[in-house]
């Protein structure tokens, strides 16, 4: 790919390139030592493991493993090309590039690409202009005030108004003697079936139409501010309400938020951000003030929503999830919650007052009044037991229900420290035994014991003492803490898949536990409740549940530690079968010998591919340049 660019052009534009101010765009960074430390934007992670290094000048993400230079970050987190990438950044820091030598998909999807947006560039200052001229824009704009919109919020977002009519922004395109096709890939304009009777500007016989007509208009922008879609608005009663752009090679929904790229500068400082649902509700949040603000437009949050949020308010930081009170509104709001759970980022639930929206409530009372019941918003376990306790009601039945709705969401709280006290905390509320509990919450398995196959402490707790299973030894309790490892801080699931250890496992169970947490982890993440549900025997869905609940904190160090023990273990394990063989055929015990060769035989068939040291670093497989 780099031959398409001269090799002295690209280099000329790294040299010149700051990785840290680059990536600080979209990932909050904070200093440590040499490098620069952040929440990888690539994966979930608790523990901050996404290095930036200024003398390098390259990231790599100790989680993970992604990792390469400027280019590749922005080809991974933006999803350019390699064309795309050296010229974005040459545009910013003023380099001049040939584009002739690009191969023809690359081009094709370069030109592509800027098309549209150069495109959209143009609907936008037509949109605009209509809502400023007094023949098309006057109700709009009327509309726009009624509503309470500021002069400086209609132009700091752009807001334009697309006329009523069914061809005035194609033939705008038209006389720019801008590319149809490309217009119609852009979502503006929509081809006319054969045989519609009104004609308009043709393109090898195709007619178009405008796809907004008659609506207010919100462009969306990416965060570069470059704007890749709209939405537009009836301002009546006509449905549909909202019409939004299509998916287009730069509008990805799962990745866009609305204002986003305005609510930069307060989200870092305050390290909050808002999560509201609609387009009025972010502009009026903006012209009150509270900038750190973004809004879903009508999709359910996604993962990537939420990787997004992190960036922007770091580690630290935390999302405030608006909602309308009613039934949609929270069972929106009880779904993002295990988006972010999933994405472990901070967030707590704010319910507004029946029948408020942010945009109504704050036109009604103020900056102030939301920013006073925004301090209350409820942690996300508290909303949900909150919103179980409402649906169910406290009868007997009512608990049994709001435990079952539960259990994933305790299941799936990282941090162990605080699944046991949510998990004390819901005994105490539903007036149920804490065991009782935990055993529902670990899908019926027996009470396991916490600690001792852990850490091979003997237990306090004689109650739990005879649920011990029967001591396995050494072997068994690294393999069994292993998969607690992969369960808990599965940042280690695609070392250890890497590395083959889960093949070396001696225990049947677990070897099959720990393969499929491989295979669940490359499908479908991390989530430990769809991991569950993978096998149908009670004993693998027991094991599983137990393994994921068990009170051990991880870290990097210790996650080493362990396979470090564990690689150990089975390097004496080998030196053993290799000193036996010798012995065997010192004494010429023939037979003793077979079966210890053939025992190392199958050993080397599990382990086609072996690594030294646990010190081996991930190693990226993504777009190293
Ligand atoms: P609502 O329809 O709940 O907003 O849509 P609302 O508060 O009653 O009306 P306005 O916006 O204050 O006038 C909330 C959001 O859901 C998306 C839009 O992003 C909207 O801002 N939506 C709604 C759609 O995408 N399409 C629709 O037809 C309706
Ligand atoms: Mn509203």
């Amino acid at each position: 790919m780099a031959a398409y660019i001269p090799e002295d052009k690209i280099t000329e534009i790294k040299n010149a390139s700051d990785i840290v101010a680059i990536v600080s765009e979209f990932v909050s960074l904070r200093r440590a030592g040499r490098n620069f430390l952040g929440s990888c934007p690539f994966h979930a992670e608790k523990t901050p493991s996404f290095t930036v290094s200024p003398d390098k000048q390259i990231f790599y993400c100790f989680g993970c493993g992604a990792g390469g230079n400027v280019f590749s970050f922005l080809m991974k987190h933006q999803g350019l090309t390699f064309p795309e990438a050296v010229r974005s950044l040459a545009n910013r820091y003023g380099i001049r590039l040939p584009t002739r030598k690009m191969s023809p998909a690359d081009k094709k999807k370069l030109t592509e690409r800027e098309s549209i947006v150069t495109l959209n560039g143009d609907a936008l200052k037509f949109y605009r202009d209509c809502l400023f001229s007094k023949n098309h824009g006057q109700r709009a704009m009327d509309y726009l005030r009624e509503r309470g919109m500021r002069k400086e919020t209609i132009d700091d977002f752009d807001i334009g108004f697309a006329p009523d009519g069914w061809d005035h922004l194609t033939r705008f395109l038209g006389k720019k003697k801008r590319s149809v096709t490309m217009a119609a890939l852009a979502g503006l304009i929509i081809p006319r079936k054969k045989g519609s009777p009104v004609q308009g500007p043709q393109e090898k016989g195709q007619s178009y139409y405008d796809r907004f007509r008659n609506r207010i208009i919100f462009p969306i922008f990416n965060a570069q501010s470059q704007p890749v879609g709209f939405g537009g608005r009836v301002m009546d009663d006509a449905l549909p309400k909202y019409l939004n752009s299509p998916e287009t090679p730069v509008y990805n929904k799962r990745r866009s938020l609305y204002g986003l790229n305005r609510a930069r500068q307060q989200s870092r400082q305050s390290e909050a951000v808002y999560v509201v649902e609609g387009y009025f509700d972010l502009l009026t949040m903006h012209q009150f003030g509270i900038s750190n603000t973004v809004a879903t437009l009508g999709t359910s949050l996604t993962l990537e929503h939420v990787q997004i949020l992190k960036g922007l308010v770091g580690q630290k930081g935390e999302a405030i999830l608006v909602f309308d009170s009613d039934q949609a509104g929270v069972k929106a709001a009880q779904r993002s919650v295990a988006v972010f759970q999933k994405g472990l980022l901070a967030a707590r639930v704010l319910v507004l007052p029946k029948d408020q929206d942010p945009d109504s409530f704050i036109m009604k009372n103020g900056a102030g009044a939301f920013l006073q019941i925004a301090k209350d918003a409820k942690g996300m376990m508290d909303f949900m037991v909150a919103s179980a306790i409402a649906k169910y009601g406290l009868t007997i039945e009512g608990k049994v229900r709001i435990i079952n709705d539960l259990k994933d969401a305790i299941l799936a709280i990282g941090d162990p420290v605080e699944r046991a006290l949510r998990v004390k905390q819901l005994s105490e509320r539903m007036g149920v035994e804490e065991s009782i509990l935990l055993q529902k919450v670990r899908q019926g398995g027996p009470v396991p014991a916490k600690r001792q196959w852990m850490t091979g402490r003997p237990d306090t707790n004689p109650k739990e003492h005879r649920c011990v299973s029967k001591p396995k030894g050494e072997t068994y309790r690294l393999e069994r803490q292993m998969v607690a490892m992969m369960l808990q801080y599965p940042e280690m699931i695609p070392y250890i898949a890497k590395h083959r250890y889960v093949t070396q496992f001696a225990d049947p169970l677990l070897e099959k536990i720990g393969k499929g947490i491989i295979d669940h982890f490359a499908q479908s993440g991390s989530d430990v409740a769809g991991l569950v549900s993978r096998w149908t025997d009670v004993e693998t869905k027991a094991m599983v549940a137990r393994l994921s609940l068990t009170d051990e904190q991880w870290d990097k160090d210790g996650c080493m530690n362990l396979i470090n023990q564990f690689h150990q273990s089975i390097r004496r394990r080998d030196k053993s079968l290799l000193q036996r063989i010798e012995a065997a055929e010192k004494s010429g015990d023939v037979e003793l010998l077979a079966s210890l060769l053939q025992e190392k035989q199958h050993q080397a068939q599990r382990v086609t591919h072996r690594h030294g040291g646990a010190d081996t670093r991930l190693v990226s497989t993504s777009d190293d340049i």
